[in-house]
């Protein structure tokens, strides 16, 4: 049993494959958490209880016992605000007398197989019977009567857990809720680094880590999109720790709008952790009898430092969070024409690209922006998803027989949730775009944005897609999002539920996702946002591969890489290579070979060189692919370490070929030393398959390999594979 209730002592033990998590139930029923961390036996759990139970300026409220208690001093499971418990709140109610104070307690719990899914919202879910347990614990706030319902999920093969909250009004008038956070976790100290990924267009998810001091301190966004500028990802790590070494804890949020992420370190020096729906903006009417259901968050812990961490997230979004059909299943090898024709194209040009591909050895031709509307340029059309005849003429049926024809499947681009002011939807229907009555609407790369509250939006773009998709064998989408958020009201909602606005939109993306991918189950999906403004975990649900970013430079992209690899695994990972100019094919590839893979580009503005080399890039794809997508990152050498040059390496499940890639950003001499792997069998012997020389897996991980003998010239890069003998 992952999850035990010790009954005489009223204490939740709840056991992953590598942690342990303490929950106590005390006198006056406040659930408090007591430990989490690396794996710890039931013995004496209830000292962690031994603690001073109030503090000076800390009020204190009635205890059973008759001794002074206050929240405020204590680690508590759930954060309320304005009871005493004087920190950042993770639960925040302003009832029908007007006033927000909030404070629930234990009411009674159930253990449950298996994960409850959750209504309207991507999560993890159960791959196989016995792989995970749920722990419910209902709570009451007697004075408004909100029923709040944590859930616990406790992954057996992993150590992970994931954290929501489920708010029921069981009173007779209605509540707002203000602030619910997925999970709230109060460490017992301060003695961590906060690490998070920031970023913006082109430079997404790049590394940041700083010490935790005493007061808030966090990231959020207020875009609408879990956005280029924060992921809603943070880990804490122990203070000192590094890849290999250290307790590290990783919180993903699976959602893809508005959230908050924030540490609060207090006069105690612990640590209160809050992640959740960012509070700004938001409020939530709950009606007698209903319910709302908070995103999930996914907890990761590792004892092995962030190296650990990074690869319990990849295992677990590999096998508990990607769904469908492609989960699996080898992904095609693609071109896209984006980068190569940007708008200006036409059936010819497609199908010379598309020929170029087959006789490349490719096996998917994808048409990006521009086929529908009167789409030219940026400035029209969205809304539109009809086919531009002039353009793709024959139609889009012609177009694809001729794909098919040549023996490649065939993707195509959409931005559903976007609206050009300068389109026939937009002059017929003015109020489906997101805007706020009497306020100038402004626009982000001359678009507007599709009102996703509403069901009559929803369902226009669901009848003009599925016109699209069911008429024609198409068997990828490409679903892009590029803008942010702004004047954000819907035309249908009243004054008093406009604060639901942000949360609504995302549930409607959400909606129209599963509509698709239910309709069209065999439809391979992509997600983008400006590259990778909605790359987390809720996308990632509907969709296995995300786009990562528009950065196809190979040696800025290897950052966007490594930052990204903090949680996300390299098969959801879409990477590209570009005509970009900076480095040669060999290292273009190598990069984009940590990903989906695939080119971007027009054949045409190549040289003859470059067409022939690509033609030698393909074979390795299709031999390392199980290794890259499933096997286990080392990060040897990281650009947070290291500005010069970085390593990385992927080892598969039975240790028998490792894929080791080393790229020089600046010039390094021609120097001695060594590059030590991880991740093999000491015991074993392995080949480089480069040379034929046979080393020890001991020596390539306790001495290196000598790097000395593979320079690599400025911005280029080398790859390594090494199998078992
Ligand atoms: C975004 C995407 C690109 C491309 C363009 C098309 O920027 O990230 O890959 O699809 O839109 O307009």
């Amino acid at each position: 049993m992952s999850i035990v209730y010790l009954e005489d002592k009223k204490i939740f033990k709840l056991d992953t494959a590598g942690s342990t998590y303490v929950i106590a139930v005390d006198d006056d029923n406040f659930l408090l958490h007591l430990y989490y961390g690396a794996p710890i036996p039931d013995v004496n759990l209830t000292d962690f209880a031994n603690r001073c139970r109030y503090a000076s300026f800390s009020a204190t409220i009635p205890s059973r016992d008759g001794t002074d208690f206050s929240p405020d001093t204590w680690p508590m499971e759930i954060g309320c605000n304005g009871c005493a418990d004087m920190r950042i709140a993770s639960l925040q109610i302003r009832n029908a007398d007007g006033n927000a104070a909030t404070d629930v307690r234990y009411v009674s719990h159930r253990i449950i197989p298996g994960k409850p899914a959750l209504p309207g919202l991507p999560a993890l879910y159960s791959e196989c019977e016995g792989d995970c347990e749920t722990l419910e614990i209902k709570t009451l706030d007697k004075t408004t009567g909100a029923e709040v319902t944590l859930l616990y999920t406790v992954f057996t093969r992993e150590a992970a857990m994931t954290r929501s909250v489920i708010i029921r009004n069981t009173s007779e008038k209605p509540f707002e809720i203000e602030r619910v956070m997925s999970f709230c976790l109060d460490m017992n100290n301060a003695d961590y680094d906060l690490i998070s990924l920031y970023g913006r267009h082109n430079q997404e998810r790049l590394f940041e880590r700083r010490a935790l001091a005493h007061g808030v301190q966090g990231i959020s966004s207020r875009r609408g999109s879990s956005s280029h500028s924060q992921n809603p990802f943070i880990a804490l790590i122990q203070k000192g720790g590094n890849e290999d070494w250290g307790d590290a804890y990783g919180f993903n949020l699976v959602y893809s709008s508005n959230f908050t992420a924030q540490c609060e370190v207090d006069f105690n020096r612990s640590t209160r952790v809050i992640m959740g729906i960012n509070p700004d903006d938001f409020g939530w009417t709950l009606a007698p009898g209903e319910s709302f259901y908070s995103p999930e968050a996914v907890l990761v812990y590792s004892n092995a430092g962030l190296g650990e961490m990074s690869r319990t997230f990849h295992r677990l979004y590999n096998h508990n969070l990607v769904r469908g059909e492609w989960k699996h299943k080898k992904r095609p090898l693609l071109v896209n024409n984006w980068e190569g024709t940007g708008m200006t194209f036409d059936d010819e040009k497609l199908v010379q690209i598309a020929a170029w591909a087959k006789e490349t050895g490719l096996e998917m031709f994808v048409m990006d922006d521009g086929w529908f509307g009167r789409r030219d340029d940026d400035t029209s059309s969205l809304g539109d998803w009809y086919v531009n005849e002039t353009k793709l003429r024959g139609g889009i049926s012609s177009l694809i027989a001729r794909v098919k024809a040549l023996g490649l499947k065939f993707g195509i681009w959409y931005e559903p949730e976007m609206i050009s002011p300068d389109s026939d939807v937009y002059r017929a229907h003015p109020d489906w775009c997101v805007h706020v009555p009497n306020r100038d609407r402004s626009l982000g790369r001359h678009q507007c944005v599709m009102d996703m509250t509403r069901a009559d939006v929803r369902d226009y773009l669901f009848e003009q897609m599925s016109s699209v998709l069911a008429n024609n064998e198409i068997d990828y989408l490409k679903w892009d999002f590029n803008r942010n958020i702004t004047e954000a009201g819907s035309a249908l909602l009243p004054p008093e539920r406009q604060k639901e606005f942000y949360h609504r939109f995302i549930l409607g993306t959400y909606e129209l996702m599963d509509r698709i991918t239910t309709a069209f189950p065999h439809l391979l999906m992509e997600n983008c946002s400006g590259g990778g403004g909605r790359y987390d975990p809720g996308m990632m649900y509907f969709s296995p591969q995300i786009w990562c970013s528009d950065n196809t430079d190979a040696l800025s992209r290897v950052d966007i890489q490594f930052g990204s690899s903090l949680c996300y695994p390299a098969s959801v990972q879409g990477a590209h290579v570009s005509a970009s100019a900076r480095s040669g094919y060999e290292t273009k590839r190598n990069v984009a070979m940590w990903g989906t893979f695939g080119y971007e580009l027009d054949p045409a503005k190549i040289s003859e060189e470059a067409r022939e080399e690509i033609k030698t890039q393909i074979a390795d794809f299709h031999r390392y692919y199980d290794t890259i997508h499933y096997g286990d990152l080392y990060r040897l050498i990281s650009p947070w370490d290291d500005p010069y040059k970085c390593a990385w390496e992927f080892v598969n499940e039975d240790r028998s070929q490792a894929i080791v890639t080393y790229l020089s950003k600046f010039y390094t001499e021609r120097q001695n030393w060594f590059l030590r792997l991880k991740g093999l069998d000491a015991g074993a012997e392995y080949r480089l398959t480069k040379t034929g020389e046979v080393y020890s897996g001991a020596l390539l991980m306790r001495a290196g390999i000598s790097m000395y003998r593979y320079p690599v010239a400025d911005g280029d890069s080398a790859m390594l594979c090494f199998e078992k003998i």
